[in-house]
């Protein structure tokens, strides 16, 4: 399901939208690191690797982890990728991060999958490590996502034979016995309807304030879907302290 997940993410490139702002949050919180969190299959990240390097930025190190890794889909995505991206091959809790996988956290597509209270957990560890943190979800409760949703399985059934390496057991259980294009079209509708807006995105944000971190949430305009996000980012000094001839003009106009 999750190899299904991610053919679909990178051949529709349903997260391109989200790459200028990544790439502007990374820069903002200085680090190339990004540690990914409930990666499933990979998710998105063989396309957005490649184009997170374009435009004169400097490709950013994926690491990939999952409280269930997925080793060998971890282990073709690095080989895919020359080990631009790696994995994590013990358990990774996105409740429970290791302070040793420092770096500016992601998630795709999962955000729904905690509860509010875990949600508060996840930004929270961000939040008092003053770690970067950005959370992009495709799914919404709307009539549009819910329809597009119902092309899920078609679309399955149209990447099955293109997905690489080709196995026998894809061919299986997508067209002899096509469980997984239910269990995607279900999961889907179930995603959205367990989907945070973006009010409530904002609302898990208010216990964590503070002059040198900041939050942003929104949604990313789609080709077929938009994204809603949440960025959490660290305000760096220099960035915090008002520039001497501007604080002059400020006081000049008063
Ligand atoms: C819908 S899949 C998303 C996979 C991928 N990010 C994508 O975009 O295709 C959700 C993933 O979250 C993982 N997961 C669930 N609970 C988790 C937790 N508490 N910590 C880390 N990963 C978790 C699951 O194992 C699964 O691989």
């Amino acid at each position: 399901m999750t190899d299904g997940l991610g053919a679909m993410w990178n051949s529709q490139n349903i997260y391109g939208p989200v790459v200028p702002r990544l790439r502007r949050v990374l820069a903002e919180a200085g680090t190339n690191r990004i540690i990914d969190l409930c990666s499933g299959g990979g998710g998105p990240w063989s396309r957005l690797c490649h184009d997170l390097g374009e435009k004169g930025a400097s490709a950013p190190a994926i690491l990939l982890t999952d409280k269930y890794p997925n080793q060998r889909a971890f282990q073709q995505m690095c080989a895919a990728t020359g080990n631009v991206i790696t994995f994590h091959s013990e358990p990774v809790d996105a409740m429970c991060i290791p302070p040793e996988l420092a770096g500016f956290r992601t998630m795709f597509t999962s955000i729904h999958h905690f509860a509010p209270s875990e949600v508060r957990t996840i930004l929270m560890d961000a939040f008092e490590q003053r770690q970067g943190i950005a959370i992009f979800d495709s799914a919404k409760r709307d009539p549009w996502t819910l329809l597009a949703v119902c092309g899920v399985p078609l679309l399955a059934l149209w990447l099955v034979p293109r997905i690489r390496p080709f196995r026998w057991s894809r061919i299986f259980w997508n067209y002899c016995l096509p469980v997984i294009p239910f269990t995607l079209w279900f999961d889907g509708v179930m995603s959205c309807l367990r989907s945070y807006s973006q009010a409530d995105l904002w609302e898990s944000t208010a216990e964590f304030t503070s002059e040198d971190y900041r939050w942003e949430v929104g949604e990313e305009r789609g080709r077929l879907v938009n994204i809603t996000y949440l960025v959490g980012c660290p305000v760096r000094k220099e960035e915090r302290e008002v520039p001497e001839h501007e604080l002059e003009v400020a006081k000049s106009s008063l």
